[in-house]
């Protein structure tokens, strides 16, 4: 997200950082096409880095079946990419500053807990959770509300699995997800650019959708601590900022959650935060979008879709004017 001070010398978003790296980006993406020139094509250079990265990592494969029903066919975004152009305020407002601060954060041991409206209140460790439900890989488009996207094979179960093992009763109209708030791990708490810790929130039915994935890998492996370890949401019909990453606790709750984004700039953030490019940001549109690693300097960016192409959802929402609720 983007941020500047305000005269009290509060964080908020600027719209001049939308796009700090695009020198950097059209320079990779000009190297990049010289390199698929000489190879034979995209997909091959692709597969190319992704052995490249699984020959080094050493992190912890998870295996998963493929959900053909969630994937969309764009091509996919790097490992590389995905994993070095990241927000996660904790760590530091840039896109860099997650890969170079996370491994800080200490991602096993690591427990949360799911309390509230519910009659089976629990918590729970990673290896539960990565046992709750079968690991699903589902290919998903992820929009920033920034205006630029990425294609990322998560792995998860749908969120909807844990909310049957808990049994919400029938004051359950939100769950909240709050994130790990460690001031010894993350030095971006040090600054009071949102009120920590990092909070998001979905209406019930929302959160009990299947399209809401629990997550917790990518590209084979545990989730990279940058990119929400060990445990986050992901939602791809909704700006990113929704996806809550490092989740330490889910609570069901009466009334709307008071979510992170929307306490620091209610006029900017939604609750709702549904990807829709009929209603614009206050300060930039949101009609189309860069797509990262096809950022070159004559690429044409992509219409946005209405909930980011997954129409699947919009019956969550008949009858809502969601220009007022955005
Ligand atoms: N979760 C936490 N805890 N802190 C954050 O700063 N940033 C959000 C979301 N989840 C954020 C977070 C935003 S703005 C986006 S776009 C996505 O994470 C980015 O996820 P990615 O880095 O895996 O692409």
């Amino acid at each position: 997200m983007l941020i500047k001070r305000n005269s009290n010398g509060i964080d908020l978003p600027f719209a001049s950082e939308i796009t700090p790296r695009h020198v950097f980006e059209s320079r990779r993406d000009f190297i990049r096409k010289l390199a698929v020139g000489s190879i034979a094509g995209g997909a091959l250079l692709e597969m190319a880095s992704r052995e490249a990265f699984a020959a080094s990592s050493t992190a912890q494969k998870l295996v998963a079946q493929p959900n053909p029903a969630y994937v969309v066919l764009d091509k996919q975004t790097s490992y590389k990419d995905a994993t070095t152009y990241n927000n996660f305020y904790e760590f530091g407002t840039d896109k860099e500053s997650p890969a170079r601060y996370a491994s800080a954060m200490k991602a096993r041991p690591w427990t949360v807990s799911i309390e509230g409206e519910i009659k089976k209140p629990m918590t729970l460790d990673i290896d539960s959770l990565l046992k709750l439900a079968p690991l699903e890989e589902r290919v998903y488009r992820l929009r920033c509300v920034e205006g630029w996207s990425m294609v990322i094979p998560w792995i998860g179960y749908s969120l909807s699995e844990l909310i049957k093992k808990v049994e919400p009763n029938s004051n359950a109209k939100y769950v909240e997800f709050v994130t790990l708030a460690d001031k010894e791990a993350m030095h971006g708490l040090n600054r009071a650019v949102l009120d920590w810790p990092y909070v998001e929130g979905l209406r019930i039915d929302e959160a009990n959708h299947p399209l809401a994935l629990l997550t917790l890998g990518m590209y084979g492996e545990v989730l990279p601590n940058q990119n929400g370890a060990p445990v986050r949401i992901v939602t791809p019909w909704k700006y990113g900022f929704k996806s809550a990453k490092s989740i330490v606790k889910i609570r069901f709750v009466k009334d709307q959650p008071r979510t992170a984004w929307n306490l620091a700039a209610p006029r900017e953030y939604g609750f709702y935060s549904n990807v829709n490019p009929q209603v614009d940001h206050p300060r930039w549109s949101q009609a189309s979008e860069r797509r990262i690693g096809e950022d070159g300097l004559f690429t044409k960016k992509r219409p946005t879709l209405m909930f980011n192409g997954y129409s699947q959802v919009a019956s969550l929402y008949t009858g809502m004017d969601l220009k007022k609720f955005f």
